[in-house]
């Protein structure tokens, strides 16, 4: 068996800001609400006048990625690609990128697992890796939420949220003596809860709900086909799984929480993360959190946060960096990495 090391990160976020206060045209907000209960001060949103695209986005982030990991795109031999927001309803974001960047005709894989999708993909790529199967997969997080969203009073709760962006690592198989130093991932920790499935879901247009069935209900007080959260009953959730899951790697690793280095929690709100982070006992500098700046960007959260924290040099040879995700299925896991 192999270890997988990440070997290359970029993210790519729309040059569009939209703050809090901007959002006061289309709803009924403010500053004040917005960041006492999320800690969101502004999101990216895609300018539609752009030729961004949650495939556009996860190419742009994929290029950076590749070129720091020093590899060309040729050497890529597996693509997995995590969204809720694909540009099309099928193919998926995989193939898409493939076809921008020229790649050849490797293996594309969409992940839909929503806030955990990264985690998932990366834990798909890692296992490719350590059998031998494949050496480099390029791992993709990317969501174009904002063409989606209701922008009114009504979609309030759910549309101040979220922001668009991706990020994207380079995954590769580590040498003989990192190995042998115990470096690379460590371990991957996934779980849902289906049952939980409709308390932030995006139902309709689907098979079950199909366009010609929702154009000719023609219903204005239809928002089937806008996403719903039920925000207590998720923020009670998430508190509870985003622990369990850390907890989880830790010990599958004989670690104590003292060993985390940095931690990089899903951008879901800023109070889960705070919540978090005194639970684990973590001073400021061993958290990175970024929704301030971006909102909550689902399956391009996790892996835009830790592109940042290593831009800004805060993960540093043989730190212990966990991931945890949680977000819509229920779905939530932990990746473990020894830098
Ligand atoms: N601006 C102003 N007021 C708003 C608002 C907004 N954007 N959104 C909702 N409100 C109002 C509600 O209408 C409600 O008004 P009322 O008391 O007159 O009925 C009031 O604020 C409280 O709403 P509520 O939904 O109970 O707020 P909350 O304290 O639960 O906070 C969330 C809402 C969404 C911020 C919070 O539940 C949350 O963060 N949940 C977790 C979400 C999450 O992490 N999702 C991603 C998971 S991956």
């Amino acid at each position: 068996m192999y270890n997988s090391k990440i070997i290359g990160l970029g993210y790519y976020v729309p040059e569009n800001v939209v703050t809090n206060n901007d959002l006061k045209e289309f709803m009924d907000t403010s500053d004040e609400w917005i960041q006492e209960r999320t800690g969101i001060k502004e999101r990216r949103w895609i300018d539609t006048s752009t030729e961004d695209t949650t495939a556009v986005m996860g190419a742009k982030a994929a290029r950076i990625a590749i070129d720091r990991a020093g590899i060309s795109k040729d050497d890529i031999d597996f693509i997995v690609f995590a969204t809720l927001s694909p540009d099309m309803y099928f193919p998926g974001g995989g193939v898409q990128v493939q076809d921008i960047l020229e790649m050849p005709t490797i293996g594309a894989l969409d992940v839909r697992n929503q806030c955990s999708g990264f985690i998932y993909a990366m834990s798909v790529a890692d296992q490719f890796i350590k059998t031998g199967m494949y050496k480099n997969i390029l791992v993709i997080g990317s969501e174009n939420h904002s063409g989606g969203l209701e922008k009114s009073t009504r979609g309030r709760n759910v549309s101040v949220i979220f922001g668009d962006g991706a990020g994207a690592a380079v995954l590769s198989r580590c040498s003989d003596e990192e190995k042998a130093a115990g470096k690379g991932i460590l371990s991957s920790h996934l779980h849902s809860e289906g049952k939980h499935a409709k308390e932030l879901a995006l139902e309709g247009p689907s098979t079950k709900r199909w366009v010609p069935e929702i154009i000719a209900a023609n219903n204005p007080d239809d928002v089937s086909y806008y996403p719903y959260m039920n925000g207590q009953f998720v923020f009670k959730h998430a508190v509870g799984r985003f622990s369990e899951a850390i907890i989880e790697g830790l010990q599958a690793n004989n670690l104590k929480k003292e060993a985390i280095d940095m931690l990089i929690p899903h951008q879901a709100n800023l109070r889960i993360a705070q919540f978090i982070q005194k639970k684990f006992q973590l001073s400021d500098d061993k958290v990175h959190n970024n929704i301030h700046k971006y909102g909550n960007t689902t399956a391009a959260s996790v892996i835009i946060a830790l592109t940042e924290a290593w831009e800004l040099g805060k993960i540093k040879d043989n730190d212990l960096v966990v991931l945890a995700a949680f977000g819509s299925g229920f779905t939530w896991g932990s990746v473990i990495i020894r830098w």
